[in-house]
């Protein structure tokens, strides 16, 4: 038995076959295009968005084809979460543009909400920020009357990535989402695990427009063969895509803890069937809702630019050719020799959430070279994620023992050993770091009788190699605090 992962992210498709020992057999990836109608506004063509999940799927079940690997026996479904997606329920085509979830247009939705956000936190453990998905949806009914009047006579289904596609694979049979898609919504009530009529109404969104939420594990339809590539195959498997490489990283008790260092990262730590709150600093969000179980949570932090740093070497500066060159450069001496580099490029997220910092290099003397600059950037992506964890961890109020890994930056062993270090835990790299995919294919085949439980999921993902921490001066570490409170008082 094989499962079909779809990993339909951002920039692009990515799909899986997965088998029963956890390999990946084959996969097929497939980008799409990214529009930018005006400064701050970020849009997808849901049309391009499904283009690219059936070229990428049909890929990769035709190399599992020539292959020989054993049928997909069920599909597993992970996404961009937050994004807004509206379409025609008899058609399936989109009623309007998606408004992805970096598009800053709902600023003023937000403003004219702020009096309501201690009690909108409160339901959904989320700021009010236009990050999430309501505040877009009440732009849309503020700003598109047309499209919103088929939101109000029940013509146009309103969802995310994960159940506008459902309604893709299923022919229109199914408007579904999962826990961990719904709490990023703004509209979804954390502690009761359902949507709430009160955000709704706050909102101006009409709960009969939203989708039925469904197990993130559990078989909640069929992939209908004459929309999706031929195949009649149970969809046993959605969740948000930080979630889901959660669950790839088999970090299933209280306490386990992943990061995900892409264009920018995201960590999360499992909080068991506790509501952990974060202050203002972090996200309390679901992890995952298993068929017949509570929904599982988790607290969420972010860095918006990590793998983002290397890429500025690579593309602004010229200082390497490829970002596997990185390593390579910061090996060649022992430390930065006092550089501090702050890769606030677009701003500081968790702990200190200010968008007015800008980064810094700072420290530098005759004696800097290239490859001193080349490590300070490794070690600022590293001092980031330490915060982030420091934050994380101090409001979960559970222990913690160590970091999973996963994403293109957790490739570079060099970052991985930093990391360690400054964090006194060690850091666990999984063979596949494929975590997001793998764990769409976890949560779907677990409900689709690939997997008989957990257990037999934390052994078909396997160990991995652990970075150890090694004793380091607290010297740099308050140097880079310094730094983060430069670069603050300089943005402001
Ligand atoms: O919250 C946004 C996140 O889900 C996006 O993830 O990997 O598509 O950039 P990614």
């Amino acid at each position: 038995m094989t499962v079909l992962a779809i990993d339909a992210g951002t920039t692009g498709v990515t799909s899986l076959i997965v088998a029963e020992d956890g390999r990946v057999l084959a996969r097929g990836h497939r980008e799409f295009p990214q529009h930018f109608p005006a400064p701050g506004l970020v849009e997808h063509d849901p049309d391009e968005i499904w283009t690219a999940v059936l070229g990428a799927c049909s890929d990769a079940l035709a190399t599992a084809a020539d292959s020989g690997t054993a049928p997909v026996s069920c599909v597993g479904l992970t996404n961009q979460r937050e994004t807004v997606v509206l379409w025609d329920r008899a058609t399936l085509r989109p009623a309007t543009r998606a408004i992805v979830w970096q598009d800053r247009r709902s600023a003023a939705e937000c403003d004219r909400l702020r009096e309501h956000e201690p009690r909108i936190r409160e339901l959904t453990g989320l700021p009010l920020d236009p990050y999430f998905s309501a505040t877009k949806l009440s732009w849309l009914r503020a700003n598109a009357p047309g499209t919103w009047e088929g939101v109000s006579s029940g013509r146009v289904a309103v969802g995310t990535v994960d159940s506008y596609l459902l309604s893709r694979l299923t022919g229109g049979r199914l408007h579904a989402t999962d826990p961990s898609n719904a709490s990023r919504t703004l509209l979804f009530d954390l502690a009761s695990a359902g949507w709430s009529a009160e955000l709704a109404e706050l909102f101006g969104v009409p709960e009969a427009a939203l989708p039925e939420i469904v197990p993130s594990s559990a078989a909640v339809g069929r992939t209908d063969p004459e929309h999706f590539l031929g195949l009649d195959v149970p969809v046993c498997g959605i969740a948000g895509d930080q979630q889901a490489a959660l669950f790839g990283h088999a970090a299933f008790t209280p306490g386990a803890m992943k990061c995900t260092y892409g264009t920018g990262s995201f960590l999360l730590v499992n909080t068991g069937d506790r509501i952990a709150r974060g202050g203002t600093a972090l996200l309390s969000t679901v992890a995952w809702q298993l068929d017949g179980r509570p929904v599982q949570y988790a607290l969420e932090g972010s860095v918006f630019v990590t793998g983002a740093a290397v890429q500025w070497l690579r593309d602004g500066l010229g200082v390497i050719d490829e970002s596997a060159d990185s390593e390579r450069l910061a090996s060649s001496v022992d430390d930065s020799d006092g550089l501090v580099f702050v890769p606030a490029l677009t701003g500081i997220g968790t702990p200190h959430w200010d968008p007015r910092a800008r980064g810094a290099l700072l420290g530098i003397t005759r004696g800097t070279t290239d490859a001193h600059l080349a490590r300070a950037v490794l070690d600022g992506i590293a001092y980031q994620i330490r915060d982030v964890v420091e934050a994380v961890v101090g409001a979960a109020g559970i222990p913690v023992s160590r970091l999973a890994v996963d994403g293109g930056a957790a490739a570079n062993d060099l970052l991985c050993q930093i990391q360690a270090d400054l964090l006194g835990r060690p850091v666990v790299r999984p063979e596949t770091t494929e975590s997001t995919g793998l764990g769409a294919a976890f949560l779907a085949g677990l409900a689709g009788g690939v997997w008989g439980g957990l257990d037999e999921i934390s052994e078909a993902r396997g160990g991995g190699r652990v970075f150890s921490p090694r004793e380091v001066s607290g010297d740099g570490y308050r140097r880079w605090l310094d730094a983060v409170d430069a670069v603050r008082r300089f943005g402001s």
